[in-house]
């Protein structure tokens, strides 16, 4: 974290978690709370993000059966995939967003392809750093939500609702499981920056967490703006 802040004003806030996790619900809600109080907030999601992202996105989780057989995605090519739409989605909407003042609340973002392409798929996480780092010029998120929940209970949220299943929802209970850890490794890694969130508990109880997490981390980032002032402020009195 920390990196090429000189040039952004904005923030980004990214929601992560296994399926099912019921985190695109909760950034919604946040996304109506932050407004109300008066900041400029932008939603967006990965993969996608933008028209080409999206077109990309579509390559990515196509579910269907006959591809699966025929051409199962080879390991390498699913995270270089995610990197170019996620290249595409930071350079086109997510640096004007920052650059502009904006809150950007994106689902999911670079930890989603540690934990599902380096945990899941076993890819080395060194080298998708340093992938990621040339995809993304280095912007990384200034606060992470991570929804947890047993794979179980996620997967079956998932199969009850009315959403299409992706190419990834097909995957073994197994492959989610290392992804869950992997989440869990990654946040206990980077406390600072991963915040875990219980997402077995109702949705109300979660969004008030969600809401207590981002306003704290909004007081602090306030405070420490008027620290980094003070100095200026004095020098102009001395003279
Ligand atoms: P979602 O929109 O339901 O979260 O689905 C997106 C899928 O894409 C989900 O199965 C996780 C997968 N994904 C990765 O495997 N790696 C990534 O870096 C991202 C952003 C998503």
């Amino acid at each position: 974290m920390g990196v090429n802040r000189g040039w952004r004003r904005g923030i980004l806030i990214t929601f992560e978690g296994v399926e099912g996790s019921g985190k695109t619900t909760q950034l919604t809600r946040l996304a109506k709370r932050l407004r109300e109080d008066g900041h400029r907030v932008v939603e967006t999601r990965e993969p996608g993000g933008t028209a080409r992202a999206e077109r990309i996105r579509d390559i990515l989780l196509d579910a269907k059966a006959e591809n699966a057989r025929t051409e199962p995605m080879a390991p390498a090519s699913e995270a270089l995939l995610i990197l170019a739409g996620r290249s595409q989605h930071v350079t086109q909407r997510i640096q004007p967003a920052l650059r502009d003042g904006a809150v950007v609340l994106c689902d999911r973002f670079s930890d989603s392809t540690f934990a599902y392409q380096g945990y899941g798929r076993g890819l080395s996480i060194t080298l998708l750093r340093r992938l990621n780092r040339f995809a993304t010029h280095r912007v990384t998120p200034d606060l992470t939500l991570l929804f947890d929940l047993p794979v179980s209970l996620g997967l079956a949220r998932r199969r009850r609702s009315e959403r299409k299943q992706n190419r990834l929802d097909h995957e073994t209970q197994r492959f989610h499981e290392k992804v869950r850890q992997g989440f869990l490794k990654l946040a206990a890694r980077h406390s600072q920056q991963i915040k875990v969130i219980n997402a077995r508990a109702d949705p109300e109880t979660i969004a008030a967490e969600v809401d207590a997490i981002v306003r704290h981390f909004l007081a602090k980032r306030r405070k420490s703006k008027v620290t980094r002032r003070r100095p200026t402020i004095q020098k102009a009195h001395r003279r």
